[in-house]
């Protein structure tokens, strides 16, 4: 039949093969389609992307067992080494925002009976033991942590988030690790700025001896200010640095700023919103 493709002949079978690897390739986001490790076996209810678009069903994930819990660390270590050896000055535990280490950390999410989860010590054991293999590894002074007690994005919240964000602060000392990234609590969400917020970062700042950066909802001139009041050490910024590739310049000079786009937010095109927006002339 025209148009109607067979598979009754050994060359067809061989056809056949990289269009089913490939269709495979695209669909299993994790090694042999295998479920993705957590703290838990609870499913994440099916969420709203902030640009609008349905995320819809989330793969139930697998609840790590404690005997694979060393392998993972050791692959988290066996990451930093590897961005080293490719010429990277240092490496960022990504420690927010609903990732592994907040699955552990977080209460809403950590439903574990055993020594990684019930109480803060042992929900922050798995990320402590990350930050002491990576600092070991690599060395403490090309190590930072970026973490976001208040935030509930993809369910991950804490019942009490302060206590969590300065149990890891004074915890992370020990490890004389360079810097602190931590997300305002102002910040529920990746997008939304609740500007009625009571709390603050003051007491980690005030906890942790290293570096300690902020992050969410800033602009130049409150930027200024949380440094001056000695509220942190620096700004990191998001949106305004994604709009404006040159940000530092573009303070510096005072020149306009380029509006962001929400649209182009967590879009899977590598280059539309996020590597197109144009540097000064
Ligand atoms: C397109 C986009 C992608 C982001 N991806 C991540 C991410 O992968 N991990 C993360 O922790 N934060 C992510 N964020 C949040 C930013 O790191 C930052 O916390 C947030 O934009 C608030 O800072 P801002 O007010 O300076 O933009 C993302 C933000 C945007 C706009």
């Amino acid at each position: 039949m025209v148009h109607t493709p067979g598979i009754w002949t050994k060359e067809q079978v061989e056809a056949w093969k990289p269009i089913v690897d490939a269709v495979h390739a695209k669909g299993e986001f994790q090694p042999n389609g295998q479920a993705p490790i957590s703290s838990t076996n609870k499913s994440l209810t099916p969420q709203y992307q902030s640009n609008g678009i349905d995320e819809s069903q989330y793969t139930p994930p697998r609840r790590l067992r404690i005997d694979e819990i060393p392998h993972i660390v050791n692959d988290f270590r066996l990451a930093a080494k590897n961005a080293i050896e490719a010429g990277f000055d240092g490496i960022e535990i990504h420690g927010a925002y609903g990732y592994l280490h907040e699955q552990f950390m977080k209460d809403a999410v950590n439903d574990r009976a055993d020594e990684y989860g019930g109480s803060i010590e042992n929900r922050c054991r798995f990320t402590l033991e990350v930050v002491e293999a990576i600092a070991n590894e690599i060395g403490p002074e090309r190590v930072g942590i970026r973490l976001s007690p208040y935030a509930e994005f993809m369910e991950s919240g804490d019942t009490n988030p302060k206590a969590l964000g300065l149990y890891m602060a004074n915890a992370l000392n020990k490890y004389g690790i360079l810097y602190c990234h931590m997300v305002e609590p102002r910040m529920k969400n990746v997008l939304q700025i609740d500007d009625q917020c009571p709390h603050s970062l003051v007491p980690m700042r005030k906890a942790f001896n290293g570096t300690f950066i902020t992050n969410g909802g800033f602009d130049q001139e409150e930027g200024n200010k949380v440094v001056d009041e000695n509220r942190a050490d620096l700004v990191a910024y998001g949106r305004l640095f994604l709009a404006n590739p040159d940000l530092p310049k573009r303070y510096a000079i005072e020149a306009p700023l380029i509006k962001y786009n929400r649209e182009t937010f967590y879009t899977p095109d590598p280059v539309v919103g996020y590597i197109d927006y144009p540097f000064l002339e």
